[in-house]
């Protein structure tokens, strides 16, 4: 069980955003991407979903992503997007999360079986009071909860979060990415998260990756990864690792802009 990409690029309006990414991401664990604004990080979400052009390679669990037609991927994916206006209906979460599980849009089947689903989604990431709401309706956070519901719902093999809490408040950012980094582990998926927060891809992400300039910059395990002079290369912030709680955590601290070398 494992997610990997060979020679992954993509070139948007003439410019190669990633040039040639080889990226290995193993079953059960979640794979912090980071990297600068534009360097290309929801980029590479969008290719997997093809949403973005493509090319060379990347296998989850066995099976070619590029190339493979939108059922197969909606199948194998969940994402969840930086930008949800998507989610501006006139449907409610509940019927929202009943529809996600239809695999292709030809009419309404809402079995037993998806009822059940829906519901256990809305209890895991505690979003019971928001089953009859329109989710258009509600806050960006509230939309960002309610999109990780419907990325879960379907039983993805591959779990995409582009900067999934960024319209959190502190309780629901670590509510849902505990809910995330259980389901990882217990459903054994492979999970690759956006962060802009480094102390939450410090606190959450078993392994982190260092996008810049279209290449992976650093890989390996987070503790390894997010050190101060990976930070300061890839973002220009000369920036502390400070260890709280007796070291059960490591916490970033960015303390100014870097002259450019
Ligand atoms: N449709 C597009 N056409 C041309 N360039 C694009 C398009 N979409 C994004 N880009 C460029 O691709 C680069 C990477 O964008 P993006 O993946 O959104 O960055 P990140 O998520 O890392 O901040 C940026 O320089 C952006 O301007
Ligand atoms: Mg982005």
């Amino acid at each position: 069980m494992s997610f990997s990409t060979a020679n992954y690029r993509v070139t948007l309006g003439g410019k190669q955003i990633l040039k040639g990414l080889d990226i290995t991401a193993s079953a059960g664990r979640t794979l912090a991407l980071l990297g600068a604004n534009g360097a290309g990080k929801s980029t590479f979400m969008k290719g997997l979903c093809g949403l973005a052009p493509a090319h060379g390679s990347a296998i989850i669990n066995g099976t070619e992503l590029l190339g493979a037609s939108a059922v197969k991927r909606a199948q194998l994916i969940g994402y969840v997007a930086q930008d949800l206006a998507h989610l501006d209906v006139r449907l409610s979460t509940y019927e929202l999360l009943l529809l996600a599980q239809q695999g292709t849009a030809r009419g309404w089947k809402t079995g037993k079986d998806a009822q059940r689903k829906a519901a256990e989604m809305l209890e895991l990431l505690g979003l019971e009071r928001f089953a009859e709401s329109q989710p258009g309706q509600l806050s960006g956070g509230e939309r960002q909860m309610i999109s990780l519901a419907l990325a879960l719902v379907r039983s993805p093999q591959l779990l995409l979060l582009d900067e999934p809490t960024s319209a959190l408040d502190l309780a629901n950012q670590l509510q849902i990415l505990d809910a995330v980094s259980t389901y990882t582990r217990a459903q054994n998926i492979v999970t690759l998260a956006i962060f802009h927060d480094m102390n939450l891809a410090s606190r959450y992400a078993d392994d982190t990756l260092m996008l810049h300039q279209g290449h992976v910059h650093c890989s390996g395990s987070t503790r390894s990864t997010l050190t101060p002079e990976n930070l300061a290369h890839v973002y220009g912030v000369d920036c502390r690792a400070l260890s709280v709680d007796d070291g059960a955590f490591t916490a970033i601290y960015p303390v100014s802009v870097l002259e450019p070398a």
